[in-house]
């Protein structure tokens, strides 16, 4: 990987900031599958990641423990699966049967041999092991409506019809029960192997998702949104797509990673104001349309793929990249303390759109662009965005909370004004626990006064992931060095709080509210 430009853009604000939080002001309930993650069959998310029989963790299917645990700590919920630009060219029934009589094909979308060791019943019975809820994504690209409706009745059937005999041949006998279904990926994407124009897609995700649908009434689908707010077609594409599918899906995807370019430092702290745009922007589209049907119908997002990606290591448009095989080691971006950070930031925009964000995925879960590292035959381990994950899903339960945050903002390049401080907060009420998540973007401390008028408010005590200053962490032991800190100090006082906030740094607090 290249080294990091080593500009850094100063950005001081000093002055008041302030949070006032009460229990009855609300934005919804978290959906717990906003925790979500991503398994792609790209570079080693797959094999030497999940899985990788002969490692010394192995279980008895091959996959491996450590990594196993390291998701369970992180608290993912959602596992989207099998891709991504994978998925466009895949043909699913390749990766079921004996593994024995399974051919590796050519992924066209990453130019690597796939050798279908693992595949759907593989990654389902994982996902059953470990508590994880699948989503998976079916080939809107070369294939259509027969083969998404074919894999939704090998995956749910019951016995007595040709695909879900299938799968009882195979040697599964109960249905799965899979309920989220992405219609495609990125389908406005040129990069996509078929890719579509809105009326294209739209009319076929229609067709794909009632016939899916019919097979099993109870699942969810997700529709292909724009694949960042910054294509040309963002807006008109979704406008377009729901006209077609808006009565037929639940769900519309977004898609957005943030890097920091040619060292500007102030946007790149400023990516969860892009965010939080981009998730306003969407439901407007999504909102239009239905207003012009008449629907009483509210269409959520399925925000499944975001993260901190860095442009030196993706693919662009290359055509001619050489044909790889075994796993090869791509995407493989290790984070600084300051992408910890943003990744921070970014979740708490999630929570800050409980009412409209039904389900989130951090791309991806193992190696590419990832919170969990391995090495083939060695360790797993975290990377620096693994602590704020760990944390907001641990922390964040019940309701999201509607915060009055006051603070000063700071000019950026990418994204105008944003603020210098921002917040989130959620509430069990069934347990009074509180959590505050809130990030300080400026390079100096912050005072933050938080109120809380007509309700009982007390923090525990925090802890932060802060921005070190020394770029990124390359290395495993660097990784493994850098962890979370304890917040400073926390005063009460007589129906307020004071928080002072480490420069360049996520907080995560913990206490109780009540009316
Ligand atoms: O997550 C990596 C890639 O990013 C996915 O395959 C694709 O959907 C997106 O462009």
């Amino acid at each position: 990987m290249a080294a990091r430009a080593a500009v850094r853009q100063t950005v001081n604000v000093n002055s008041d900031v302030s949070i006032i939080l009460h229990p009855d002001y609300r934005i919804g309930t978290v959906d717990r599958r906003i925790f979500g993650s991503f398994v792609e069959h790209l570079g080693r998310c797959v094999y030497t990641g999940i899985y990788e029989p002969g490692h010394a963790t192995a279980d008895a299917h091959g996959f491996r423990r450590d990594v196993a645990d390291l998701t369970r700590e992180l608290g993912v919920t959602v596992v989207r699966y099998p891709g991504g630009n994978f998925v466009s060219n895949y043909v699913w029934e390749d990766a079921v049967g004996p593994v024995e009589h399974r051919k590796p094909f050519l992924d066209l979308a990453w130019r690597t041999v796939e050798p279908n060791t693992i595949g759907t019943d593989e990654f389902l019975q994982y996902c059953e092991r470990e508590g994880l809820e699948p989503m998976m994504a079916v080939n809107l690209g070369t294939r259509g409506v027969d083969a998404a409706a074919a894999l939704v009745e090998y995956c749910n059937g019951q016995a007595g019809t040709r695909w879900a005999d299938l799968r009882i041949a195979n040697g599964r006998e109960e249905p799965y029960g899979v309920t989220l279904w992405c219609l495609g990926n990125e389908m406005d994407g040129p990069w996509q192997i078929g890719h579509k124009d809105a009326h294209t897609y739209g009319r076929l995700a229609a067709d794909a998702g009632k016939a899916m649908k019919l097979v099993d009434p109870t699942i969810e689908l997700v529709a292909c949104g724009s694949s960042s707010m910054y294509m040309d077609t963002f807006g008109e594409w979704e406008r377009t797509v729901l006209s077609y599918t808006y009565d037929i899906v639940d769900h519309i995807s977004m898609h957005a990673y943030y890097e920091e370019l040619n060292g500007d430092r102030a946007s790149f702290l400023g990516s969860a104001t892009a965010m939080d745009r981009f998730v306003e922007r969407v439901v407007a589209s999504a909102d239009a349309v239905g207003a012009q049907k008449r629907s009483d119908k509210r269409i959520t997002l399925s925000f499944d793929e975001w993260n901190v990606w860095y442009l030196e290591s993706r693919f662009g448009d290359a055509t001619d990249l050489p044909i790889q095989r075994d796993a090869p080691r791509i995407i493989e971006d290790r984070y600084s303390g300051l992408d910890a950070v943003v990744v921070g930031d970014l979740m708490a925009t999630l929570l800050n759109h409980a009412d409209r964000i039904a389900v989130g995925c951090l791309a991806q879960l193992v190696n590419v662009i990832a919170p969990i590292m391995t090495e083939p035959g060695g360790d797993a381990w975290r990377q620096t965005t693994f602590h704020p994950f760990a944390t907001t899903a641990h922390l964040a339960r019940g309701e999201a909370l509607q915060l009055k945050v006051d603070a000063p903002t700071f000019a950026t390049e990418r994204h105008g004004g944003v603020p210098a401080v921002t917040a989130a907060a959620t509430v069990d009420p069934d347990t009074g626990a509180l959590a505050l998540f809130v990030t300080n973007r400026t390079d100096a401390e912050q005072t933050v006064t938080l109120r809380h008028p007509g309700a009982r408010a007390h923090l525990e005590g925090g802890r932060a992931v802060l921005a070190d200053h020394d770029g990124a962490r390359e290395t495993q032991k660097a990784a493994e060095a850098y962890g979370m800190v304890d917040a400073l100090p926390i005063t009460h006082g007589d129906g307020t709080i004071t928080l002072t906030l480490a420069p360049e740094s996520w907080t995560a607090f913990h206490g109780s509210l009540e009316r």
